[in-house]
């Protein structure tokens, strides 16, 4: 067995060759020295994505994403690193062995328990659609009746029906399963007398899924007028099920990426929300249910699309609750958009009452987030008060705040101006007599690091050659010495440990040690377009030249630093032979001392 998780990944990915894995999902066609396929990730007509057989590596042209087998597999069925090496892992039988813990006796019995909730839930969603059908679920028929669902929303969400308080329990205890593990699967509750019961009982029963599209739970509905009790009932959290964490929806959402890029991402407020969406034909529609959105909602969501609009209940919870949601979406990173459906209507009702016509127009004139919330803002405010018209004022550059650039901030004071009459002079005043803060100066230093300098290209150049094996490469070169970026020294001695072991360096296992979304520079090495036609050997040794000279022009001006600040006569001197020496070498172009 391999002995650390590196080596035992090394052995899975020379076992999952890149071109056959994406050759599951894409239609590839080999041209030249790569296999060509349409991005699954943009939407296009023309392939430019190009996969490397011999790096074992993808690239989109188009748009830039790219990585390895493990990279596409992540992206693909939109889950993370290590459940995309399960999915591998399987594909070609092979056990993910456990690294961490080795001598935990529990772990099998945790395993084999958490499988056998799993198929408890499983039998039971299928024995609550079988229900569903039957004379006795004549309640949950009328109500699938009034709300106009199909056959195939009832397929899709494998829809179903408690009849009782005994017949589930009694069905799954007559399969062989245990009181224990139903219990722990949340399937049925004790009362005072120490009997169980389905604690969904009369209710249409919504199965949740995970993203493996395993039944993890399910929200019950009540289906009588009875308002003492709760209209949704939902299981309560187990060891295959947290709520706070699950997406209603999200296993379709994924399904539907592996047949067409998803753009953008629907998130309304309840499951009957998404289906009604569904049943309009919007298909990446999903929901939380009833819990608060959080980060682990939108890192999950993150995974599928960097896009959302977000459309919940247009009464004041749900857009209060919009208002909250479309914050932590735009700090995980998301392009946020997000509307109000007149009337206080959700989804659901707005649909039903004016068509997928009129929904698709509502979405298409979605606005950006911060034109919600300040719209949000002024619900309610009377403007003709001058004490709301200030605390409006307040609560505008509290929000306009959050946005880091001031001409991010500009563009919405006509919005602002139009709805509250305060002029855009006054608010430029306000919103930027204030201190810049923190994250504006460092985000100033970043852009300054990044702009591209020449040495930064010779390097990369350099980096590329030598990552290629391109004939030219002076081994013998001391790089190193040059090297005051992290990530640059690190490829180098990966390079050049790899070269001097003679080992076979896998261009993809570089995915493994780097984390290529923060480092452009480096995919630029790694998709570096060398000229078929230029003299590379010469850009070589003119790329050392450039490194170089650079580093020969910082040492002399420190040295006239030195010098100028100097009184030793002898001293002096020295400092002055040291700068000779360099003029000199300038001059010859003398790469070594
Ligand atoms: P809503 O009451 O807006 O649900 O609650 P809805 O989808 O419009 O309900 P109906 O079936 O069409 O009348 C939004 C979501 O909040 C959760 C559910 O997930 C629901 O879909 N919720 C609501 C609960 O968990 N428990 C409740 O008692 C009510
Ligand atoms: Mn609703």
């Amino acid at each position: 067995m391999a002995k650390d998780f590196k080596e035992w990944l090394g052995e899975l990915k020379s076992k999952c060759d890149i071109v056959s894995v994406m050759s599951k999902y894409c239609h590839l066609v080999q041209k030249g020295r790569g296999y060509w396929t349409c991005c699954p990730f943009h939407l296009e007509k023309t392939p430019s994505l190009c996969i490397y057989e011999y790096e074992q590596t993808y690239h989109c042209y188009g748009c830039k994403e790219h990585g390895d087998v493990v990279k596409f597999v992540q992206k693909i069925e939109s889950c993370d690193f290590m459940q995309a090496v399960e999915i591998l892992a399987k594909s070609v039988g092979m056990e993910v062995p456990n690294f961490s813990l080795k001598n935990d006796d529990g772990i099998e019995k945790r395993k084999k328990e958490k499988d056998l909730v799993l198929q408890a839930l499983n039998d039971a969603m299928l024995h609550y659609k079988e229900n569903l059908y039957k004379e006795i679920a004549k309640p949950a028929q009328e109500y699938i009746k009034k709300r106009k669902l199909t056959i195939n929303q009832l397929n899709d969400f494998v829809l179903g029906y408690s009849v009782d308080y005994n017949e589930m329990p009694n069905y799954l205890i007559g399969k062989g399963y245990s009181y224990d593990i139903l219990q722990k699967a949340g399937l049925v509750d004790k009362n005072q007398k120490g009997n169980f019961y389905d604690p969904f009982a009369y209710r249409l029963m919504f199965p949740l899924f995970n993203m493996y599209n395993e039944c993890v739970g399910f929200s019950a509905r009540i289906l009588t007028n009875d308002k003492t009790k709760a209209k949704y009932r939902n299981s309560s959290n187990t060891v295959v099920f947290d709520k706070s964490n699950l997406i209603y929806g999200l296993n379709l959402l994924r399904q539907q990426k592996q047949k067409e890029a998803i753009d953008k991402i629907i998130i309304v407020e309840g499951q009957m929300d998404v289906i009604a969406m569904h049943k309009a034909g919007f298909k990446n529609a999903v929901a939380c249910l009833g819990t608060a959105f959080t980060e682990k909602h939108a890192k999950q969501l993150k995974l599928v699309s960097p896009n959302v609009i977000c459309c919940l209940d247009g009464d004041k919870a749900g857009l209060a609750a919009c208002n909250k949601i479309v914050d932590i979406l735009a700090s995980e990173g998301f392009t946020v958009k997000a509307l109000k459906l007149p009337n206080g209507n959700d989804p659901d009702e707005y649909i039903k009452e004016h068509g997928a016509t009129k929904m698709q127009q509502q979405l298409d004139n979605a606005v950006d987030y911060i034109d919600f919330q300040i719209d949000y803002l002024a619900m309610g405010v009377d403007f003709k008060q001058s004490n709301q018209k200030t605390k409006f004022m307040r609560d505008v550059i509290a929000l306009l705040d959050k946005l880091n650039s001031d001409s991010e901030k500009q563009v919405y004071f006509k919005h602002i101006r139009d709805i509250s009459g305060i002029p855009t002079d006054i608010l430029r005043q306000d919103v930027f007599n204030r201190n810049v803060t923190q994250t504006e100066q460092s985000s100033k230093i970043e852009d300054n690091l990044n702009i591209e300098d020449g040495s930064n290209k010779a390097l990369k150049f350099i980096l590329a050659s030598m990552l290629y094996k391109k004939e030219y490469v002076n081994y013998n070169f001391n790089l190193k010495k040059y090297l005051f970026n992290d990530t640059y020294a690190k490829l180098y001695d990966l390079i050049m440990s790899k070269t001097n072991s003679d080992q076979n360096f896998r261009i993809s296992s570089l995915y493994d040690e780097f984390n290529f979304d923060e480092e452009p520079n480096l995919v630029d090495i790694i998709n570096y377009n060398f000229e078929e036609n230029g003299n590379n050997e010469k850009y070589y040794n003119e790329c050392l030249w450039n490194i170089v000279e650079k580093d020969l022009i910082n040492q002399q001006a420190k040295l006239n630093e030195q010098f100028q600040n100097c009184t030793d006569v002898n001293q002096r001197k020295q400092i002055l032979l040291s700068i000779a020496k360099i003029t000199n070498r300038l001059k010859n172009k003398n790469m070594e001392d």
